[in-house]
């Protein structure tokens, strides 16, 4: 067992970080035998198929590499795998080539074999965390030999954030705490707190939304959570598999956030391990700053969540709106003029949802099914004049909606992809100007860059958050879309190829950064190379606004020799630190 607090025996051992230390053989096995057979190493996903992996002749295992390449672009098995991402290029190493990937259009493609496995960007060594102990010892061992460490849970995130090359990583996508995966609390009471809230569920940062999702109708309960629609066509979907106690950390957008507000609004508990050592609850009334902080600082910067309790809404009866055309050359713009012109009305009657140049799915908690109708006359006029298809129907619940809408169309992953987004004003749609630059904006992402616009009605545009209650900017609270983009490129793309792409995600971000100057970006689906473009003296302003030094300074307090880091995360060591050196620069 280690003592309580391993802070001070941190600070007399900490050796220098900036570079990347290899622990001695001796001090892996030592690590390894403290933590029982949950050390592991690991080869990127596909090395089965290759007959050379890292440089060294290996036999090729034909059962393993089958299954693999049947199951490459599935969400449900990369997922549960520590070495596999979602977005392929996470296992690679971008600036120097070095991957083992498969081709996702055709995984029994042989071109794929004709390039040596290599490492890339995949940990060789990951622990599958099964408890605070193991994350203790973990810190520990980082101080102690310098070895970098990463975060990963279910490995979405779309800007590298859940590994590092040469990195030790903590895999948290298995732990469940001992006593339970989901626990329903009526009126849960914050440890230290006297206010009960009528209706919370508890649960291991391992547990997925599929599982939330499912325990929370069983219970007569809604989790406020979010899904990705199949709105655009390069658009790839896995979000059962996110995991919502990370989900939370970093903002957390739902189609149901304009009435019930984001995940961080939700919060009301964490259990988190932070890098001096300790295990602490995070709440209003114990470690609050922490607590602050986590409520929209960022995954991977305060510590090692491992439980997070947030409130749940009795089940409800939602309005739901779906609709589709087949585009032709210009009848997309007249939609998504439509769409600017009536989103401030649907914001004020509580719709929510996904739309794109030729389709929308929206939900509505609030309307009857005569009022939700009415209020979506105009677009399905305009919808069904094009000869597309418009249902407008009520369902008895989240679960009801979810089954129907969004399991039944999710998608592959294992593809290489990247995004950009922006926190789309509200005063850009009450004026007749602004409604003009917005569509404008849009008809441009794909006039000229052939990307479709992947609209998120998910701001907390009716909910009345408490003053300084989270840290994500407050951008996020003037706001009515999220406004963002997908691109992507071939498994076997060349360096300049791959550039490319990530300059068209800039490009359209700055043409959104243009349009709403002093709003902000979500940090889970913004920019790989967001900039602070505003010009303002702080770092990252468009992610946290005013609140980064406040973060910063908690980021100081419980991290104090920076033992976390990761991509545009607050306090991070920026892009010439060796852990970023599998990103283009
Ligand atoms: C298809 C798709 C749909 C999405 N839809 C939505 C949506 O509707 N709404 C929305 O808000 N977002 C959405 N996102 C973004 C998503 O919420 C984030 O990518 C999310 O953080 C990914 O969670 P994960 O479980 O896969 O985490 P990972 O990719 O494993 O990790 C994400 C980050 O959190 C860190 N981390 C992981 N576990 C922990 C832990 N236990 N403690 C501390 N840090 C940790 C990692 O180091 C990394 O920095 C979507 C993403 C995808 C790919
Ligand atoms: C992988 O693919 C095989 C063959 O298609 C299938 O039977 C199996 O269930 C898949 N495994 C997972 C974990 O998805
Ligand atoms: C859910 O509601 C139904 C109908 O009111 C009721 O029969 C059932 O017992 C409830 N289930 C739980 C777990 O509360
Ligand atoms: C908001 O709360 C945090 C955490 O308690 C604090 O550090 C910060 O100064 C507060 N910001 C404002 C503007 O009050
Ligand atoms: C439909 O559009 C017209 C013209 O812009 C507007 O006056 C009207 O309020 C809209 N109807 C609805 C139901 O939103
Ligand atoms: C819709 O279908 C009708 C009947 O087939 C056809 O006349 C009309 O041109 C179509 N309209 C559009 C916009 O495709
Ligand atoms: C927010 O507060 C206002 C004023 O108190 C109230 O009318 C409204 O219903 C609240 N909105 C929500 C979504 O709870
Ligand atoms: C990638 O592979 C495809 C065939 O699968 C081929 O058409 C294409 O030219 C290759 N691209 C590069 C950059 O080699």
């Amino acid at each position: 067992m280690l003592p309580p607090t391993v802070s001070k025996l941190l600070a007399l051992i900490l050796i220098a970080q900036s570079s990347l230390a290899l622990p001695s053989a001796q001090e892996w096995q030592e690590f390894s035998d403290s933590l029982s057979g949950r050390l592991h190493k690991a080869l990127p996903l596909s090395a089965p198929c290759f007959p050379v992996v890292n440089g060294e002749k290996s036999t090729i295992n034909p059962e393993e590499c089958s299954v693999i390449q049947s199951n490459y672009t599935v969400a449900d098995f990369r997922s549960v795998r520590a070495p596999a991402y979602m977005f392929t290029q996470w296992e690679t190493c971008q600036r120097t080539e070095e991957k083992c990937l498969l081709d996702p259009t055709d995984p029994s493609n042989p071109l794929a074999y004709t390039v040596p496995c290599q490492q890339g960007y995949v940990s060789e060594y990951y622990v599958a965390v099964s408890g605070p102990g193991d994350v203790q010892k973990s810190f520990l061992f980082s101080a102690k030999t310098g070895i970098h460490l990463s975060i990963k849970s279910s490995g979405h995130d779309y800007k590298g954030r859940s590994g590092s090359k040469g990195s030790l990583n903590l895999w948290v996508n298995q732990y469940r705490p001992a006593k339970y995966d989901l626990l329903y609390i009526p009126n849960f009471i914050p440890e230290g707190g006297e206010r009960p809230y009528a209706h919370a569920i508890t649960m291991g940062a391992g547990v997925p939304f599929e599982d939330l999702y499912k325990f929370a109708d069983e219970n007569n309960l809604t989790a406020v959570g979010g899904y990705a629609s199949t709105i655009s066509p390069n658009q790839h979907l896995a979000f059962v598999d996110v995991r919502p106690s990370i989900f939370i950390q970093g903002g957390g957008h739902s189609i149901l956030s304009p009435v019930f507000g984001l995940g961080v609004d939700r919060v009301l508990q964490f259990k988190i391990v932070t890098p001096d050592g300790i295990y602490r609850v995070a709440n209003s009334f114990q470690n609050s700053d922490l607590f602050w902080a986590l409520r929209g600082g960022g995954g991977s910067t305060f510590g090692v969540v491992l439980e997070s309790t947030f409130l749940v809404e009795p089940r409800m009866t939602l309005q739901v709106a779906s609709m589709s055309f087949t585009r032709t050359s210009t009848n997309y713009q007249p939609f998504l003029r439509l769409l600017v012109d009536e989103s401030y009305k649907w914001g004020t009657e509580g719709w929510g949802g996904h739309m794109g140049p030729t389709n929308l799915i929206n939900v509505n908690p609030l309307l009857t099914l005569e009022e939700a109708t009415e209020s979506l006359k105009n677009v399905s006029e305009y919808v069904t004049a094009q000869n597309g298809s418009v249902v407008i129907e009520e369902l008895p619940s989240w679960e009801v909606f979810f089954t129907k809408y969004v399991t039944t169309a999710e998608a592959s992953v294992g593809v290489e992809n990247t995004l950009m987004g922006r926190l789309i004003s509200t005063d850009l749609f009450t004026s007749k100007s602004g409604k003009t630059t917005l569509t404008k904006t849009m008809i441009q992402m794909i006039q000229q860059y052939a990307i479709n616009p992947y609209i998120v009605v998910g701001t907390p545009f009716l909910f009345n958050g408490t003053a300084n209650a989270t840290s994500v900017t407050p951008a996020w609270r003037k706001a009515l879309w999220q406004l963002g983009g997908h691109t992507g490129w071939q498994f076997n793309a060349t360096v300049s190829q791959i550039r490319t792409q990530y300059e068209i995600a800039s490009n359209i971000a700055q043409l959104m950064r243009d349009i709403t100057p002093g709003s902000g970006a979500y940090l889970n689906e913004a920019d790989l190379y967001e900039t602070n473009h505003e010009g303002m003296h702080m770092d990252w302003e468009s992610f946290w606004g005013p609140n980064y030094p406040a973060l910063l300074a908690i980021k100081k307090k419980y991290d104090p020799h920076s033992l976390l880091d990761c991509w545009q995360c607050v306090g991070w060591k920026g892009a010439q630190d060796v852990r970023y050196d599998c990103y283009l620069p």
